[in-house]
């Protein structure tokens, strides 16, 4: 039924985006329409998607061991969603099984559970790593982390001598696809290549690859075969809770679940446990079906409009961006801002002489712009990016650990979907010429403690927008009480 609906183009696209003509509030009392650019935090859905949600939601039902109608059909579509993920990055599925889990930190943290690293083992990642492509491995093993260019770009030499150096006690290089700060996609295929020769194996965090790129993780006995990978529904179009861990069959057979309980086992006594077949020996209890089945229809939908057109569009954007930017005085730019083939939408900048938190807060409040500022889960490379010696980071870290925000370093991020326009871009760039030519407002206070920045006289009314019902401010009210 929801076919009906599907966009077929990316204007289409556009029209399907939930929100899309959102009014918000400004300081100055006027409505704007809201122009989204955090879609590497999560992003909107489609109105196919949820059309696709209504309409399975009657068929709705537990899965896997109901002998009832709607049990049957669940089933039947969770495990077609696994099959429709897996085609998504071209997975053999003979040899290779897709495990659905919350997000891609979980996956992440799944695998490192799973792959058996002990003290000696080494993983190579890098400084522009998202904390959860770093801290999980660090749990684990040793972490050798590779270096940047001054312009955000990985050391390549140092990764390739690296894996050389390393080789014997290398068990894996965990890479992502896409930086979350500068979108600068990484050589995944050249690095699984070099990885495979010195015998060990490739993860790669696609997070911000996979809404971008089409991907194929390639055969698994080609050099370049992408061994192990990880991505959101939520920062894809599905916001519904899902996340993906593909990787080869044989690994996941091995071992015991990092996660145990219901629906994980074929046979349990008091004294034994036979562990399923994967991927539910490392889906453990009531899986997310609406979750899979809306990462499944976005998927189809993306696929609809093509990845390739999607990218093109997204780079068409970025050059158009850029080329304004550039003339823009004060606006320092990080990252890549020339030849934008090889980097994902997204624009990492500062204001000359303002808090990263200001503008971001400006935007918010005058321009009806959501983007994000700090250091976006990936603090080492937003350090390097602001060539913060290790002196000044000592002292900011122990300033910021005592609970004084005030300097907290820090970068403003604008990151595109593929249904933002020139129009979006337009109004985003006119309020950073006007925001770095020192023309706003507002009365910006920082709260020392977050390190964000509040407006005088700007308190939107939530309740207006969005309530739970009539029984939501009875239990606000409840939890102010007993906290004061
Ligand atoms: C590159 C990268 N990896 C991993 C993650 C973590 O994703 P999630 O929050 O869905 O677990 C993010 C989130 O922003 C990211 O940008």
């Amino acid at each position: 039924m929801h076919e009906k609906v599907s966009p077929k183009s990316l204007n289409d696209l556009r029209l399907d985006t939930l929100g899309i003509d959102t009014m918000v509030p400004l300081l100055d009392g006027t409505k704007q329409r809201y122009i989204f650019l955090d879609n590497a935090a999560s992003t909107p859905t489609f109105r196919s998607v949820l059309k696709c949600i209504e309409d399975f939601l009657p068929w709705y039902s537990g899965v896997h061991r109901g002998t009832g109608f709607k049990s049957l059909i669940a089933t039947e579509l969770y495990d077609h969603a696994h099959d429709i993920i897996g085609n998504f990055v071209n997975a053999d599925r003979s040899s290779n099984v897709v495990i659905l889990v919350k997000n891609s930190t979980e996956a992440i943290n799944k695998l490192s559970n799973r792959l058996n690293l002990s003290n000696e083992d080494v993983v190579i990642s890098t400084i522009m790593e998202h904390h959860s492509n770093d801290l999980p491995w660090r749990k684990h093993c040793k972490v050798v982390h590779i270096n940047v260019e001054d312009d955000g770009h990985l050391k390549i030499d140092d990764l390739k001598s690296s894996i050389k150096v390393n080789e014997g006690k290398l068990k894996l290089v965990a890479i992502n696809g896409a930086s979350n700060i500068t979108g600068i996609c990484n050589p995944i295929y050249d690095i699984a290549r070099w990885t495979h020769e010195a015998g060990a194996t490739i993860f790669v965090d696609a997070a911000q690859l996979a809404p971008h790129r089409a991907i194929d993780i390639l055969p698994n006995d080609d050099p370049s075969h992408i061994d192990f990978i990880a991505f959101s529904a939520h920062k894809m179009y599905a916001p519904f809770g899902t996340g993906v861990l593909i990787g080869p069959r044989e690994v996941f057979e091995k071992g015991e679940p990092d996660t145990v309980g219901g629906g994980v086992v074929t046979a349990v006594s008091l004294d034994e446990v036979y562990w399923s077949a994967p991927p539910d020996k490392d889906e453990a209890g009531s899986p997310n079906v609406v979750g899979a089945i809306a990462l499944a229809k976005v998927i189809t939908v993306l696929e609809e409009v093509g990845m390739d057109t999607i990218t093109a569009h997204e780079t068409e954007l970025l050059e158009y961006a850029y080329e304004r930017l550039k003339r823009i005085p004060k606006v320092i730019l990080y990252g890549p801002s020339d030849n934008l083939k090889n980097k994902v939408g997204v624009i990492t900048f500062n204001v000359e002489g303002m808090h990263n938190a200001l503008v971001a807060a400006i935007f918010g409040a005058e321009g009806g712009i959501g983007l994000r500022n700090g250091c976006f889960c990936a603090h080492p490379y937003v350090k390097r990016l602001l060539k913060i010696s290790p002196e000044e980071d000592r002292r900011l870290t122990i300033e910021m650990i005592s609970g004084d925000k005030t300097n907290i370093p820090g970068l403003v991020r604008a990151y595109l979907g593929c249904y933002n326009n020139k129009e979006d871009l337009d109004r985003f760039i006119e309020m950073l010429t006007r925001i770095a030519a020192g023309k706003y407002r507002g009365e910006y206070i920082m709260n020392a403690k977050t390190g964000t920045f509040s407006v005088k006289g700007y308190k939107p009314d939530f309740e207006r927008c969005f309530s739970f019902g009539e029984s939501e401010r009875r239990h606000v009210e409840r939890f102010r009480s007993e906290a004061s």
